[in-house]
């Protein structure tokens, strides 16, 4: 979700590129484009489409890429390096052909008019204008929560829980606790119901990034009667309330009325964590009101602010390699201006799990989350028209 890549790794990784890939290079260079188009016709087609250009879902634009990386791309599949279960097509596809006939088809497909220039042409009514605000979509989803849970993330309403600087991993498992029921709240089940675990990874940051403030709302305990059994969860919930493990929830300025609601609930299973039940189990009334008082009172500690990247920072670090807006000349990058948006969806997933195998690639697509794939594949498919 963050950047934490070192370049160094990558441009490492070039390098080996770089000496790997070369003898493909060479032959695809040499290739006889007739040749290469009596055989693409014969086998490639019905995927690929007529003259490069796929009609189908999942399966790549071939139209002016580069021959050298469809030839490494061919090879890859018979040799396996390219393969799993999605790609048996392909590894089918491609055990008739010999070197000779890949470096043909390479250069015939490459002789073709780019994709990207195809693309171009059909988005010229103009492609809509890029978000620059990486935060557009999730406002606008957050809208509704705003009224419980503060426009700036920080609640005022008892029995609300302020968000704003909560974790975001510990936002995720809380959103997705309520999706499957673990946690029994259905009122925010309906909420949290219809969103996607893009949508889910979003709020969350949305919210981890905002400053947190002590609740101003009226306390139900004493908040100095609280701090001795306190002492009991400082170990994981920090002496303060300000916890440092991502999945433990900072407890410190929370609406007190909230929390203590939160440690009944883990009493009696409507909030099913087997940690937090046994911990709380021998607490009375007094005492949980107390400590929600003493962790009210406390501090808020903010987070470092991580903000995310936009498309536009995300697609600096890709053009290094594939060009600017991913209109690469060199044979190594495969050009990504224009190509089909399915595809290279599924491709940056398979990057990302581990599925499609390349050092490269996978230090790139480690740190992004799936909102991050579908803006990056929707950046480069209409790229090819600025
Ligand atoms: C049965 C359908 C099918 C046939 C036939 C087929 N392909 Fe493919 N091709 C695919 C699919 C699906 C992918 C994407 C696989 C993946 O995710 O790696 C692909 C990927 C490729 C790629 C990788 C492109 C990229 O951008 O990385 C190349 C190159 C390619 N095919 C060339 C060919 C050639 C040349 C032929 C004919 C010899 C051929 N294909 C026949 C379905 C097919
Ligand atoms: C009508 C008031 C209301 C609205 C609107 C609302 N919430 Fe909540 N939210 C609550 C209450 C009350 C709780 C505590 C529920 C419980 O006891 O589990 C809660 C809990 C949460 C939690 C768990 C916090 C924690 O510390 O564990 C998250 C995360 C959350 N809401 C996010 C959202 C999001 C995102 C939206 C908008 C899509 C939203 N809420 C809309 C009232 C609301
Ligand atoms: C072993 C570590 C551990 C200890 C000890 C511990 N907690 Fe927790 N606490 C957690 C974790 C993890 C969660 C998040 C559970 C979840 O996802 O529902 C949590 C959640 C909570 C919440 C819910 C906060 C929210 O925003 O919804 C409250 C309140 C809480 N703990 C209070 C306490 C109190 C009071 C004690 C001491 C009696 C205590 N905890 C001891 C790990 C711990
Ligand atoms: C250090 C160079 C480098 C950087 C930086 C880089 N890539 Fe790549 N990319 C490559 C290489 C090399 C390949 C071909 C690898 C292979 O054969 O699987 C590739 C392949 C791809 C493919 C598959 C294209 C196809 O036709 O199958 C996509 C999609 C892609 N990159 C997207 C990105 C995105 C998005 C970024 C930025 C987050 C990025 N790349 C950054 C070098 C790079």
């Amino acid at each position: 979700m963050f950047e934490r890549v070192t370049i160094r790794t990558a441009l490492a990784a070039t390098f080996c590129a770089a000496l790997i890939g070369s003898a493909a290079l060479e032959a695809a260079a040499a290739g006889d484009v007739e040749a290469g188009k009596t055989i693409a016709k014969k086998h490639c087609v019905v995927c690929h489409g007529p003259e490069g250009m796929s009609g189908t879902a999942d399966v790549p634009h071939l139209a002016g890429q580069h021959a050298g990386y469809i030839m490494t791309a061919l090879q890859g599949y018979r040799d396996g390096a390219r393969a799993s279960d999605f790609m048996v097509a392909m590894t089918v596809a491609v055990g008739a052909l010999s070197d000779e006939d890949m470096a043909n088809v390479a250069a015939y497909y490459d002789s073709l008019t780019p994709f990207a220039q195809v693309a171009a042409q059909a988005a010229k009514s103009g492609a809509p204008p890029e978000e620059e605000d990486p935060f557009a979509a999730v406002r606008a989803m957050t809208e509704a929560c705003a009224g419980c849970h503060g426009e700036d993330g920080n609640s005022d309403q008892p029995g609300s829980p302020g968000l704003a600087g909560q974790r975001a991993e510990y936002l995720v498992d809380a959103l997705n606790a309520y999706k499957t029921g673990a946690r029994k709240h259905d009122m925010m089940q309906a909420f949290v119901e219809p969103l996607s675990t893009a949508e889910i990874e979003e709020i969350a940051f949305y919210y981890a990034v905002m400053k947190p403030v002590a609740a101003a709302t009226p306390m139900i305990g004493d908040s100095f009667a609280g701090r001795a059994p306190a002492a009991a969860c400082a170990v994981c919930h920090g002496e303060d309330g300000n916890a440092e493990d991502p999945k433990t929830p900072r407890l410190a300025g929370l609406d007190s009325e909230y929390l203590a609601a939160a440690i009944v609930a883990y009493q009696d299973g409507t909030r099913d964590h087997s940690v937090m039940r046994d911990v709380v189990a021998a607490l009375d009334k007094t005492e949980i009101a107390n400590m929600s008082a003493f962790y009210a009172a406390k501090a808020p500690r903010a987070l470092p602010v991580l903000k995310p990247l936009t498309t536009k920072e995300w697609a600096e670090k890709c053009n290094r390699c594939h060009g600017p807006g991913g209109k690469s000349t060199d044979p190594r990058f495969p050009i990504l201006a224009g190509q089909s948006q399915s595809y290279l969806i599924k491709t940056l997933k398979h990057y990302h799990g581990g599925q499609r195998g390349d050092p490269m690639m996978f230090a790139m697509s480690f740190a992004m989350n799936e909102a991050d794939i579908l803006k990056l594949a929707a950046y480069y498919a209409r790229s090819a028209a600025q």
